[in-house]
């Protein structure tokens, strides 16, 4: 959670939320309880076919509950999704050890085709914030199956992959990745990108902020960072199995800057026209708030950039084709 987009002005401005998890495997259980640590919403759903492993998330939690913020935690189905501010999608297969996301699509999307309509149908003025992956291929897939505005079908897309990326440039040059300003675009997946051009720290290029603190600042070095972030998941996946509490902490920022009608510029996925490929959902800056996230602008990129940006969109969107999309 970025503090420097924190207000505590507006926390006042909190209204007792009803959030919806459908899906309550790692990620869904992980971000109800980021979510009830976090004191932001009044009454948490966890909805999942597996109706023992919902009820056993919902004990868990119950029992942090006294300790924590009292956030009501209750088991439910897709009528309870009627009271839904935001209803997150978890539910679907994860990635096993080596595999990339994108070979989930086909299994994914038609757990999709089952959880959406039913959502759609208790909730149609929801949002729904969409986790499950790959995320942008599946963002595209429920924004046709809901008939919803764009603005109100949010992937988490490259929250987590800016986070990510930031932490690991704070690291490299030893300071918070809070005063570090970068983002990860495109696919939340093996075709995203950093934008090293716009990327600064105290309002400096990469190139002068390592050249006023007399620190090496190369390609390679940028490159290994960027490596290292693109393959965060694979390498947490290969060593325990799964990701969960980064993309949790990623979902609550995103309830968060929804909630607080912050109009944060958060690297979320939704439909959009991007650098001339249509019809596809992936992450750039997106202004999120109450009444969802709104594509303003076209971030400035260099030559290299934009066709790293084309080629991951048209990356999505030929997935999209071969789902039928
Ligand atoms: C990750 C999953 C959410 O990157 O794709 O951790």
């Amino acid at each position: 959670m970025s503090k420097s987009t924190q207000s505590p002005a507006l926390k006042t401005d909190l209204r007792p939320a009803t959030i919806a998890i459908v899906g309550v495997g790692s990620v869904g259980a992980t971000t109800a309880y980021t979510l009830q640590l976090s004191g932001m919403v009044a009454d948490i759903v966890l909805i999942d076919i597996n109706k023992d492993k919902a009820e056993g998330e919902f004990m868990d939690l119950n029992h942090a509950a006294p300790m924590t913020t009292e956030t009501q935690v209750r088991v439910g189905d897709y009528p309870d999704c009627a009271d839904a501010a935001i209803v997150i999608i978890t539910g679907g297969a994860n990635q096993k050890p080596g595999q990339t996301r994108m070979e989930l699509a086909a299994k994914n999307a038609k757990i999709m085709e089952e959880i959406i309509p039913n959502v759609v149908k208790y909730a149609p003025d929801t949002i729904l914030l969409i986790a499950t992956n790959p995320v942008d291929v599946l963002t595209y897939a429920s924004y046709k199956l809901s008939g919803f505005p764009a603005s109100r079908i949010i992937g988490s897309g490259t929250l987590l992959d800016s986070t990510r990326l930031r932490c690991n440039i704070g690291r490299y040059y030893g300071i918070s990745s809070d005063s570090v300003e970068a983002s990860i675009i495109g696919e939340h997946g093996d075709s995203e990108l950093a934008v090293w051009s716009r990327a600064t720290i105290a309002g400096m290029s990469l190139a002068e902020f390592s050249a006023a603190t007399q620190q090496k600042y190369n390609k390679e070095s940028l490159h290994k960072i960027f490596e290292h972030t693109r393959d965060a998941a694979y390498n947490i996946i290969k060593r325990k199995g799964y990701t969960a509490y980064g993309i949790a902490a990623a979902l609550t920022r995103i309830v968060e800057a929804i909630l607080r009608d912050e109009g944060s510029l958060l690297t979320v996925s939704i439909v959009g026209n991007y650098y001339g490929v249509k019809d596809v959902a992936l992450s750039v800056p997106t202004k999120v708030g109450r009444d969802g996230a709104h594509h303003i602008m076209d971030l400035i990129l260099n030559q290299d950039e934009t066709d790293r940006m084309k080629s991951s969109a048209k990356k999505i969107r030929s997935a999209c084709e071969s789902l039928g999309l």
